[in-house]
């Protein structure tokens, strides 16, 4: 049986352990840097970094090999947690278990830890290591880039933001469904896909490979927001070290919204059956991504 929690467990912690020494350096003014390191070192699953080793096992090399790549997502993610709690956009108090970084460093240090995180990350993700190619690096930053801003998370979080008042925005085409649809994976989807895509682009994977795993990380992507949507309805504050019930309060267009909950927990489970079902030629390096993927299902918190 292959053990998942060991697995992340160890994997984040290679992360986390790159992490804590990167950021071992002084910097003026040191706030900004503690603000940053705040929100990085509260917790949270470190999954997509995880996801990036597991993608370049599954392509048969040694995942310890590309860690500080990896690691840059954390930072990417980390980032748009603090910005999507910021009183403009969620307005959440508590996020990983702790208040959250504007109701510690004030909005205006949490703007800034943000941008800290997001270029620190494309600083990290361009120093060369041993074994990688400059094309293969060019290209995950090409990717990375493409995902989490204007082509992925930045504009899922604009849509997520405008769908609050739908009377005030400009129509979107489609209907509700296409909505959500869209916000899912764009937000949240496109910087998993990346995650998983990294793996492969530095394994250099060929294209039938990295096809495979564009699809598994479109899947379990959506299925994650939407196990997100789900746990924020059913879950539990202390729990989830998150405030349960903030879409609701919000008003915004989730999966359960839409579809209900059943349909909505149907709806994940299908996708990460077709996660599993998309990496179909890759053999018995890609365990810890099939049981990842049914993870982002089963998953609690
Ligand atoms: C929360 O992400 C934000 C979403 C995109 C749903 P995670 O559930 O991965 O949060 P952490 O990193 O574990 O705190
Ligand atoms: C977050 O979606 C997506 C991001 C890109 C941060 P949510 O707003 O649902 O995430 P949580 O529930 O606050 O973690
Ligand atoms: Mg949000
Ligand atoms: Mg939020
Ligand atoms: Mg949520």
């Amino acid at each position: 049986m292959f053990d998942l929690k060991a697995y992340i467990a160890e994997k984040g912690g290679l992360v986390d352990s790159y992490l804590k020494s990167y950021f071992g350096f002084e910097v003026a003014p040191a706030l900004l840097k503690e603000s940053m390191a705040y929100s990085l070192f509260a917790g949270g699953k470190r999954i997509r970094p995880v996801l990036a080793l597991a993608s370049y096992e599954a392509c048969g090399k040694d995942p310890a090999k590309i860690v500080p790549y990896a690691s840059a997502l954390e930072l990417i993610h980390t980032y748009s947690l603090i910005h999507d709690d910021l009183p403009a956009m969620d307005d959440d108090d508590l996020r990983r278990g702790k208040p959250t970084n504007h109701k510690v460093y004030g909005e205006a240090m949490a703007i800034l830890a943000g941008d800290g995180l997001l270029t620190e990350a494309f600083r990290m993700l361009a120093a060369p290591q041993d074994g990688t190619t400059p094309s293969a690096l060019l290209g995950v930053i090409n990717d990375v880039a493409e995902k989490a801003g204007l082509w992925g998370m930045v504009a899922g979080q604009v849509q997520d933001m405008l769908s609050e008042n739908p009377a005030a925005a400009p129509p979107m085409a489609g209907d509700l469904r296409d909505e959500v649809t869209f916000i899912h994976i764009h937000k949240t989807a496109r910087l998993i896909t990346a995650s998983v895509r990294m793996g492969g682009l530095l394994a250099c994977a060929d294209a039938a490979g990295l096809s495979l795993l564009t699809g598994y990380g479109e899947s379990i992507g959506v299925a994650f927001q939407i196990v997100d949507d789900i746990l924020d309805l059913k879950g539990e504050t202390a729990h989830l070290g998150k405030t349960a019930g903030s879409d609701l309060r919000k008003g915004k267009l989730t999966y359960p919204a839409v579809f209900g909950l059943e349909e909505s927990s149907r709806m994940a489970e299908g996708l990460v059956e077709k996660a599993v079902g998309a990496l179909g030629s890759f053999g018995a390096q890609a365990r810890p991504l099939r049981a990842i993927a049914r993870y982002i299902f089963e998953r609690t918190k």
